[in-house]
C-alpha cells in the first residue's frame, strides 16, 4: 500500500464549492471567444443544434462517468486507473490525459495572456478612435510581437499557479466561488447591452435559426471536439476534480447543473456577440479575431463602451482563469500523487514545464509563424491535436472504461452513493456509455479524420 493512502486527501468543502469549481473549469475561453466564432463559421443555429444534441448523448454520459471515476479511486488520472485497473494498460488514458493537459494549457495560455493584454488596452482605453482596419492592425502586430505576448502569458501562468499551489480547499475552491459568481454577473450585463443595440433581433436569429446548409462534415467534427473541449472532458480534468468529491454528494445532479451552466454560458456569450455584430453589419464569420477585433470596434460606438469593453475582457480572463487552474491540476495531482513531489514543487515544475511549450505556442504567430508541422502552426498543432485527437479518444475510451470495464454494479454502486440515492435514470446512462457515445464519438471521429466518407 502507498503512502498516499494514510494522509487524508484535500476535498472540495462544499456543494457550491464542487459546482464553481467544476462549472469553473467549464466555463473558459472555449465558450466566449470559441464558441460564438466556431459557431459564427459553422452556420449558426444549425451548429448549436448539433452541439447540444452532442452534449447530452455524449457530454453528460462522459461528465458522469470521469466523476464517477475520479471518486471511486480518490486518486489523479492516471492514478485512478491504475487503481480500478491494476495491472491493465488502462492507465494510458489518464497518461494520454495528462499529455493533453500540457498541450492545452500551452496554447491556452497565450490566448489568455491575449486577454490580460486587452484588459490593458481597455483600461488606458486604445479603442477609441480607430477603425476596424487599424484595430486589425493593433491585434495582428500585439500576437505577432515577442515580448509583449510572453510577457502576459507568463503573468497569466503565474497567476494560475498561484492559485493550484495553495491547495482545493484553499485554492481553487475559494477562488472560484467568488470568480464564478461575478463571471455571471458580468456575462448578464453585457447580454443586455448588445440585446438593448438597434438592429440587433438579426443576431439573435442568425443564433438561434437553424440553417444546415452552412453545416459540413468538419462542423460535425468541430461540434463533438467543441463539445468536449468546453466541458473539460476526455482528459482527466473531472476525474481529478471527481477525486475532491465527498461520498455523500450527489454525482448526477453536479453533472446536470455544471453541463447547463456551461452550456448557458456559451449561448449566453453568442447573445453578447451577435446581436451587436449584426446590429454593425459585420461578418459573423470573423474567426478568431471575433473577440479582439469585431468587438473593441463596436465596443468603441457604443454608449458606455469603454466600460463594456472592460468588462468583456475581465470576463474573458476570469473564465480562462478558472479553466487553466483545473487544467494544471490534473498534472499537479499526478506529480503529488505519483511522483511524491511537493504540492509547491509539482506547481512550479508543471507551470514552467507548460510554459516552454506555450513559448512556442506565442511564438507561432510572430518570429515563428513559418515553422509548420503537419502543415500546422505549433499553436494549431497544440489545439488540433488535443482537442479534435486525444480528447475525443480520450472520451470514447473513459465510456468504454465505465461501460465495459466497471460495469453496471460498481457504477451503480458509485454514481448512487452507495445505494442511497434511488437512479431511475440509470439503464439510460449505462446504455449511452455502453453503445451510443462510444458508437457516436468513433463515428464522428472517423469521419472527421477523413478515413470514411458518408
Ligand atoms: N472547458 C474550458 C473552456 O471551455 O475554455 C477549457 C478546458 C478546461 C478544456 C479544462 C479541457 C480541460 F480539461
Amino acid at each position: 500500500m502507498s503512502n498516499s493512502d494514510f494522509t487524508p486527501r484535500d476535498n472540495f468543502g462544499s456543494r457550491f464549492g464542487i459546482i464553481a469549481a467544476a462549472a469553473g473549469s467549464a466555463v473558459g475561453l472555449g465558450n466566449i471567444w470559441k464558441f460564438p466564432y466556431v459557431a459564427g463559421q459553422n452556420g449558426g443555429g444549425a451548429f448549436l443544434i448539433i452541439y447540444l444534441l452532442f452534449i447530452i448523448a455524449i457530454g453528460l454520459p462522459v461528465m458522469l462517468s470521469e466523476f464517477s471515476i475520479g471518486r471511486r479511486a480518490q486518486r489523479n488520472a492516471i492514478g485512478s486507473f491504475k487503481k480500478l485497473a491494476p495491472g491493465s494498460p488502462w492507465y494510458l488514458v489518464g497518461v494520454m490525459g495528462v499529455v493533453a493537459a500540457f498541450l492545452i494549457l500551452s496554447f491556452y495560455s497565450a490566448v489568455a495572456g491575449w486577454t490580460l493584454e486587452y484588459i490593458f488596452k481597455s483600461l488606458t482605453n486604445t479603442f477609441a478612435g480607430k477603425d476596424e482596419l487599424e484595430l486589425n492592425a493593433m491585434f495582428g502586430s500585439f500576437i505577432s510581437g515577442t515580448w509583449r505576448p510572453l510577457f502576459w502569458q507568463m503573468i497569466f501562468m503565474i497567476l494560475t499557479a498561484w492559485i493550484v499551489m495553495a491547495g482545493i480547499k484553499k485554492g481553487i475552491e475559494k477562488y472560484t466561488k467568488v470568480l464564478m459568481p461575478l463571471l455571471v454577473v458580468m456575462i448578464v450585463m453585457l447580454c443586455v447591452r448588445s440585446l438593448t443595440l438597434p438592429g440587433s433581433g438579426e443576431g439573435m436569429a442568425f443564433l438561434f435559426k437553424p440553417d444546415f446548409r452552412g453545416l459540413s462534415a468538419d462542423a460535425v467534427l468541430g461540434a463533438l471536439g467543441q463539445a468536449f473541449f468546453s466541458l473539460s472532458l476526455g482528459m482527466g480534468t473531472l476525474i481529478t476534480y471527481g477525486s475532491y468529491i465527498g461520498r455523500n454528494y450527489n454525482l448526477s445532479q453536479t453533472v446536470v447543473q455544471v453541463s447547463a451552466a456551461d452550456t448557458i454560458i456559451a449561448i449566453m456569450a453568442g447573445i453578447a456577440i451577435f446581436p451587436a455584430v449584426f446590429a454593425f453589419g459585420i461578418d459573423p464569420a470573423e474567426g478568431p479575431g471575433l473577440v479582439f477585433i469585431t468587438l473593441p470596434n463596436i465596443f468603441q460606438q457604443i454608449p458606455g463602451g469603454y466600460f463594456f469593453a472592460l468588462v468583456f475582457f475581465i470576463l474573458l480572463a476570469v473564465a480562462a482563469l478558472t479553466s487553466s487552474i483545473s487544467v494544471l491540476e490534473v498534472v499537479v495531482a499526478w506529480f503529488v500523487e505519483e511522483l511524491r513531489l511537493t504540492r509547491r514543487k509539482a506547481t512550479v515544475l508543471a507551470a514552467v514545464m507548460i510554459s516552454v511549450l506555450g513559448v512556442f505556442c506565442t511564438l507561432s504567430f510572430g518570429v515563428m509563424s513559418d515553422v509548420t508541422i503537419f502543415g500546422m502552426v505549433f499553436f494549431d498543432l497544440m489545439d488540433f491535436t488535443a482537442s479534435n485527437l486525444l480528447l475525443p479518444l480520450g472520451g470514447l475510451l473513459i465510456v468504454l472504461f465505465v461501460g465495459w470495464y466497471l460495469g453496471a454494479d460498481r457504477s451503480r454502486h458509485e454514481i448512487s452513493n452507495q445505494g442511497k440515492l434511488r437512479l431511475g435514470y440509470f439503464p439510460v446512462f449505462m446504455f449511452l456509455v455502453k453503445f451510443i457515445a462510444p458508437f457516436a464519438i468513433a463515428l464522428v471521429f472517423i469521419y472527421g479524420l477523413g478515413l470514411l466518407r458518408l
